[in-house]
């Protein structure tokens, strides 16, 4: 595991972490027996293969294979890097991350030093719009109030070429950092001037609701353009993030729908009506980063588009987007707004009240997928029923396996009246049992079966002191059992998924993960039986083996040939064999 960030602490984290909650947060677990299932979030998959043990304190997918504790969930799901993913865990849990580890990272440094410079960048554009009389009024214009100018932390940029630079790039090294996080712009001259002039800034917030970029929209019309976007920088990839999603997660604890909108303004102004589940794409088509994280966060999302043909257009984009990642449990719609309207002025002409009764009435995927690929085709001709279902079969191969693909194919034979292929049946392979059967338990050596029992029970380890005397058995996995037990007696309570974090990165790791998933028969009482006795077997064995050595060497060297020690020794160990 990462060494910088003392194991003790990330055991403390996990041990004060409930991976069932954190992941049911994210998704839909079902209970089975001691355990909950879900489709799996890391591979497409019709039915449950994925499963959350909160005994062991860990996830596994016998599909795909996906495995690790509440830590590595966050990286992988929520897509944090390990240091912001145990920042997360720690905020939930409550606990303080050792500082002297973070400032070790170099790259982590850097990466700071940005986010810091663009918080500060933040802070300034929102002191100066508290200076600015202009800025101020043109936000009144737009009924923008206080309240929700402090929730977007909305701010203004000042005219003139060097407002920013001159206040916060007092050194050639935070010059550096005011450029590379986008905030700067260099003509050809190579004169360095502040990007961001007589603006109302929009800052954009990342998943943990820090500033990394800026979108700024001009006060008055002239000749540029009417906002302006920070460029992709480390901090920031358009393509990955969602303007307001911070504030979003902010306002539910669970989010039920995502409404995907246009413009910085159109989610500021829904915000400011009461309808705070808005988050805009940034001036770009949606991605399929954009969708991944739309439905990571909700189950249902509706894209919010002009009536027109660019909206359109976008729309289809969109579609193009989600397809590809609608997994059971995910709906997609698609609202078209009047033409020269947008969500804006919308809710200002009906309120929150209307723009609602407009999500309830938006479009299924399903209906406008089929109305768009049927635009001019005529679908009373044989001919354009063949057409229809010629441009529907790439689209529709592309949805995961399920009952929405199944429908859609459904829907698409309705249609045409031609026969779509039926969804695959259940392949004999698909059918065999997904998870290790319970029993027979495969013959496994005896040090394996210690090991298996004491990462199932890690409190076990409490059973046996050190020094342990099967410690010098010449056998594979004698030291990864001490390793075991050393981990497990330091940390009284530790979990599974805990124990085995240890091993991360490491040759054990796959072996150690397969042996923890398998279900162990048998009560308390039976395994703990079995593991004394496994290690009083290993016990006898280590006697043996140094039985065994000093024979070799009487044969060697003769009886007179060692020394009185190894008599003694020799002798004492035949008795206490004998016992
Ligand atoms: P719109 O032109 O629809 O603007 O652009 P809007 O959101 O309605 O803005 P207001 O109401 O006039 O203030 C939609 C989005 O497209 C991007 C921005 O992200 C904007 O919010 N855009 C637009 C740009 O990036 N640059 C532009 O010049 C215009
Ligand atoms: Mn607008």
């Amino acid at each position: 595991m990462a060494g910088r960030i003392p194991d003790a602490f990330l055991d403390e984290l996990l041990a004060r972490t409930d991976i069932v909650e954190l992941i049911a947060a994210r998704v839909p677990l079902k209970r089975a027996g001691r355990e909950y299932t879900a489709c799996c979030p890391f591979h497409n998959e019709r039915s449950p293969s994925f499963t959350v043990s909160p005994t062991k304190q860990f996830y596994h997918c016998f599909g795909c294979g996906a495995h690790g504790t509440a830590l590595r969930f966050l990286m992988e799901y929520d897509r944090l890097e390990f240091l912001d993913a145990v920042d997360e865990l720690a905020k939930r849990a409550g606990l303080e991350v050792p500082r002297e580890a973070r400032a070790q990272d170099r790259d982590r440094g850097e990466f700071d030093a940005m986010l810091g410079t663009t918080a500060a960048a933040a802070a300034f554009f929102q002191h100066q719009l508290a200076l600015s009389d202009r800025a101020r009024r043109y936000l009144d214009r737009r009924g923008v109030d206080a309240e929700v100018r402090a929730r977007y932390a909305i701010g203004y940029a000042p005219e003139g070429w060097d407002a920013l630079r001159e206040a916060l790039g007092g050194d050639p090294q935070r010059l550096q950092l005011l450029e590379r996080v986008g905030l700067l712009s260099r003509n050809d001259k190579g004169r360095v001037y502040d990007k961001f002039r007589d603006r109302v800034i929009f800052p954009i917030h990342d998943r943990r609701g820090r500033p990394i970029a800026f979108g700024g929209r001009v006060l008055e019309k002239d000749d540029g353009p009417k906002y302006l976007n920070s460029p992709e920088t480390p901090l920031f990839h358009k393509g990955r993030e969602l303007y307001g999603l911070w504030q979003v997660r902010q306002a539910h604890a669970k989010i039920a729908q995502l409404v995907v909108v246009e413009g910085y303004m159109d989610v500021v102004a829904l915000a400011q009506y009461g309808v705070t589940t808005a988050v805009a794409t940034l001036g770009t088509a949606t991605t399929g980063d954009h969708a991944e994280l739309l439905f990571r966060n909700a189950g249902d999302v509706v894209f919010c588009f002009d009536g027109d043909r660019a909206g359109r257009g976008a729309a289809w984009k969109a579609l193009e987007a989600v397809l590809p990642r609608m997994r059971d449990g995910r709906q997609a719609f698609f609202l078209f707004l009047p033409d020269g309207e947008d969500p804006d002025s919308i809710v200002r002409k009906e309120g929150a009240g209307g723009f609602e009764q407009r999500l309830k009435a938006a479009t299924p995927l399903s209906e406008f997928l089929f109305a768009e690929l049927s635009r001019e085709i005529n679908l009373g001709t044989l001919d354009g029923k063949a057409r229809l279902a010629e441009r529907a079969r790439p689209l529709l191969a592309q949805i995961p396996d399920g009952a929405f693909g199944d429908l859609m194919k459904q829907r698409l034979g309705e249609i045409t009246g031609l026969a779509v292929a039926a969804p695959a049946p259940q392949q004999p392979a698909a059918a065999a049992p997904r998870r290790a059967p319970a029993a027979p338990a495969p013959r496994r050596s005896l040090v394996r079966s210690a090991i298996a029992l004491l990462l199932h029970r890690p409190a076990l380890a409490g059973e046996v002191e050190p020094p342990y005397p099967f410690a010098g058995l010449r056998q594979p996995g004698v030291p990864l059992l001490v390793e075991l037990l050393h981990l497990a007696r330091e940390r009284p309570g530790i979990s599974t998924g805990a124990l085995l974090e240890h091993f991360q990165g490491r040759p054990e790791e796959a072996p150690l993960q397969k042996l923890a998933v398998q279900e162990l028969p048998g009560d308390e009482k039976l395994l703990r039986l079995e593991f004394a006795d496994a290690l009083a077997q290993l016990d006898r064995q280590t006697v043996q083996q140094r039985i065994d050595e000093l024979h070799a060497r009487v044969r060697e060297v003769g009886l007179s040939g060692i020394d009185e020690d190894e008599k003694r020794e020799l002798r004492e160990l035949q008795r206490h064999r004998g016992r």
